[in-house]
């Protein structure tokens, strides 16, 4: 995904939303103290033998024939010993495909709730409950139903950081990889986009759907300056560019490309170019370093990580395979209607055929 053209970025909260935007940040303040001492903790933790916990986690995986999925912004050490590390889509794919019943998931709980609803049949277990998404929790379905009422009628585009409920009270689901091809697809030419801005004044770069965003965001992504941009140019100015569409358009308006976490992983693998500077979270940066040891990898601005993944650690994942905790359960309800936005998607983005395949189960 890549633009030059600039957008319109008027603020579009009004007196509901800053009422709810109120909400959500006492439930951050209550949130990060339950979730900074882990973060805090997973950074600086010394004196454990992280090779040591490592190989028993293979061996208890190997014993109970478990899956072990790492999102792209987990600590190394635990990317070191997953089976496939990837975006959240690719890793509830990956989950679908494999013959394993036993699948631990190391990332945020909107992304293991997209797989237990992809494989309701299999245990999907989380490491911490806390680790949650910030940007998923700015919207939840009392939320998203007053939306609706104020836009009757209208189709609503969900992101994939969306919980399972707010998935099954919208029409079509979306990734930042296909965002621009999934609102295209829906036939109105007005939109509601939840809950990302950035995202969804990205892809209205690409459309003349109006499309009307919920004014979420990700407090990495946003985090970004246009300022630590120009710094980087002067410093690199022989560096491209890459930013997230969940960054800001004042950011995106200078990048040299836009990409998705796994358009980010190919693109460092396949350009021609040697230095190339990243806006995005630091998990994903490093991974890039390590699988292109030949390039230059550079981080835009100060590193910058979302402490929801990074509250994650090592032992949280040994105690995970123990004690088999914490499960994932979605209601049934639930997991037939939230289905249904993702089948959308993926019947869009990669066709009927495939869709039987990753769904056991006929949904529509
Ligand atoms: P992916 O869907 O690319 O994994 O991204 C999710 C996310 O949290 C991006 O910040
Ligand atoms: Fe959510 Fe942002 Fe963290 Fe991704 S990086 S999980 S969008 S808070």
């Amino acid at each position: 995904m890549e633009s030059k053209e600039k957008t319109e970025n008027k603020p579009l909260l009004d007196e509901e939303q800053v009422k709810y935007a109120r909400e959500i940040f006492k439930g951050y303040a209550e949130k990060w103290k339950r979730i900074g001492p882990l973060f805090i903790k997973a950074k600086s933790e010394k004196g454990i033998d992280v090779k040591e916990i490592q190989n028993k986690i293979l061996r208890l995986k190997k014993e109970k024939g478990a899956l072990i999925l790492s999102h792209n912004y987990m600590l190394p050490e635990i990317q070191e010993i997953a089976d496939f590390i990837g975006d959240s889509l690719e890793l509830a794919i990956k989950a679908a495909e494999s013959p394993n019943d036993l699948i631990v998931f190391c990332g945020v709980h909107f992304m293991a709730e997209g797989v237990k609803v992809v494989s309701p049949e299999k245990i999907v277990l989380l490491p911490r409950l806390e680790a949650g998404c910030f940007m998923a929790d700015m919207i939840n379905i009392s939320a998203l139903r007053k939306f609706k009422e104020k836009y009757q009628g209208l189709p609503v585009v969900c992101y994939i950081n969306t919980d399972a409920a707010v998935k099954a009270e919208s029409d079509i689901c979306c990734t930042s990889a296909n965002a621009v091809q999934i609102v295209k697809s829906v036939n109105s030419d007005q939109v509601l986009f939840i809950p990302d801005r950035n995202l969804g004044l990205y892809v209205q770069r690409f459309t003349s759907q109006k499309i009307i965003p919920w004014d979420g965001w990700c407090n990495v992504h946003h985090r970004f300056r246009p300022e630590d941009i120009q710094k980087l140019r002067e410093q690199h100015p022989d560096a491209v560019v890459v930013v997230h569409p969940e960054c800001s358009p004042e950011v995106i308006d200078l990048a040299d490309h836009v990409f998705s976490t796994g358009g980010m992983v190919r693109f460092a693998k396949e350009t021609k170019h040697s230095k190339i500077a990243f806006a995005t979270e630091e998990g994903l940066v490093e991974r890039i370093r390590r699988e292109n040891p030949e390039k230059t990898i550079l981080s835009v601005g100060s590193p910058k990580t979302c402490v929801n993944m990074k509250s994650i650690r090592i032992q949280d994942v040994l105690t995970a395979l123990e004690e088999e905790k914490y499960k994932i359960d979605v209601p049934e309800d639930i997991i037939e209607k939230a289905r249904i936005p993702l089948i959308r998607m993926l019947e869009i983005s990669k066709g009927r055929d495939f869709v039987k395949q990753i769904f056991h189960r006929a949904a529509l």
